[in-house]
């Protein structure tokens, strides 16, 4: 009986696993169909996107490559999008990696090495990088300088390699587990992405119907952007979700396709999931004015607590439904009402 519960479970685990397999793929395929490939059409951040202009505009005319650069802020914001941009506006190459993926100081030691003259390093999730990597990219960041152990025992010896001039630009979602050192590495700017605005959003949904070639009414185009969590990844996979309701019942996207599509993801009227409801549930009904720790919202709710921090609460801490105290997470009266509200209409 154990046995077969526990194989039941294997197998549930396998499907939520390749589940969010696919999910991910097309989140990634969706990003770059639709990521904008122009400066101007990179939409909002202006005091970003000002700050940038002016780095980029000193570097050319220095002839040289600009400082090193970091961005952070909630996923789906356009970290990645704009350090593309930035690439594209010093007329350069830019490398591609991630924290994760450098796992050795050979690894390291073999990107920096293949740059070019110029060219942008981005390393996405940089907060995962390993220390021991950290410690190798600090002179190659300050000075160009690549230190690499040859050998072993007593006949190691250190070498030193000059490396073409290079800007890394590194992102993440969790500023917070990034050493300082590092951090204060990035002397050419360290950005936090903002939450975009109603108008910011609705103008980015235009644009990316316009890629996917769909038609919209102004009307839809503004509640998709309500219901986005100002985010444009959300925003754009909303967009995609209403295509596809109104390629099997009608030619354009209207008001009445957007609040059909969005009721059948179960997305309420201020852009909450499923996963945001339950937290908001677990903190108002099920521990009542009780701060409630990570761990436990972890195991209530059935996601890792690394979602949860990333991606769930960002956006729950922004619009004020979720408070962080030092004993755990509470609901604001906001987020009560909202609770509160949604029950009622049941
Ligand atoms: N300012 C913007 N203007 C227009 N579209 C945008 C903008 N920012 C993001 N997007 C859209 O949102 C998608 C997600 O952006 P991006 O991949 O750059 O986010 P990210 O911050 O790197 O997310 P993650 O933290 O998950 O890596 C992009 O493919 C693009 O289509
Ligand atoms: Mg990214």
């Amino acid at each position: 009986m154990e046995e077969k519960e526990f194989n039941e479970k294997n197998i549930e685990n396998d499907l939520k696993e390749e589940l969010e397999e696919l999910v991910e793929e097309e989140k990634d395929y969706l990003d770059q169909a639709l990521r904008p490939s122009l400066w101007k059409d990179y939409i909002g951040q202006k005091t970003i996107k000002d700050n940038l202009e002016i780095l980029i505009r000193a570097a050319k005319e220095r002839r040289s490559a600009p400082e090193h650069i970091l961005f952070y802020g909630p996923p789906g914001l356009g970290k990645t999008t704009l350090a593309n941009l930035v690439a594209k506006e010093l007329n350069t190459n830019i490398r591609i990696t991630s924290g994760p993926a450098i796992m050795k100081v050979g690894d390291l030691a073999a990107i920096l090495t293949n740059l070019s003259d110029g060219d942008v390093l981005f390393i996405d999730e940089i907060h995962r990088l390993n220390k021991l990597i950290e410690e190798v990219l600090y002179p190659a960041m300050e000075s160009g300088k690549l230190d690499i152990i040859i050998g072993k025992g007593p006949s190691a010896r250190t070498i030193q390699l000059d490396l073409p001039k290079f800007t890394l630009i590194g992102a993440t979602t969790r500023v917070s587990l990034l050493s300082s050192p590092l951090r204060s590495r990035f002397s050419g700017g360290v950005h936090r992405l903002q939450y975009y605005n109603e108008n910011e959003i609705t103008q980015i949904v235009k644009n990316s119907a316009k890629i996917l070639n769909i038609q919209i009414t102004d009307e839809a185009a503004l509640e998709i952007a309500k219901r986005s969590r100002f985010t444009p990844r959300t925003a754009n996979y909303l967009l995609k979700r209403c295509r596809d309701y109104a390629q099997v019942n009608k030619a354009i996207i209207d008001i009445e396709v957007v609040n059909n599509t969005l009721a059948l993801l179960e997305i309420d009227n201020m852009g909450l999931g499923v996963a945001e409801r339950m937290l908001l549930n677990t903190l108002v009904n099920i521990f009542p004015d009780k701060p409630v720790g990570l761990n436990t919202l972890s195991a209530s709710i059935g996601e890792e607590e690394s979602t949860l921090e990333d991606v769930v609460e960002p956006y729950l801490l922004q619009i004020g439904f979720i408070e962080r105290t030092t004993r755990g997470r509470v609901a604001t009266e906001k987020a009560k009402e909202h609770i509160k509200k949604l029950e009622d209409n049941l």
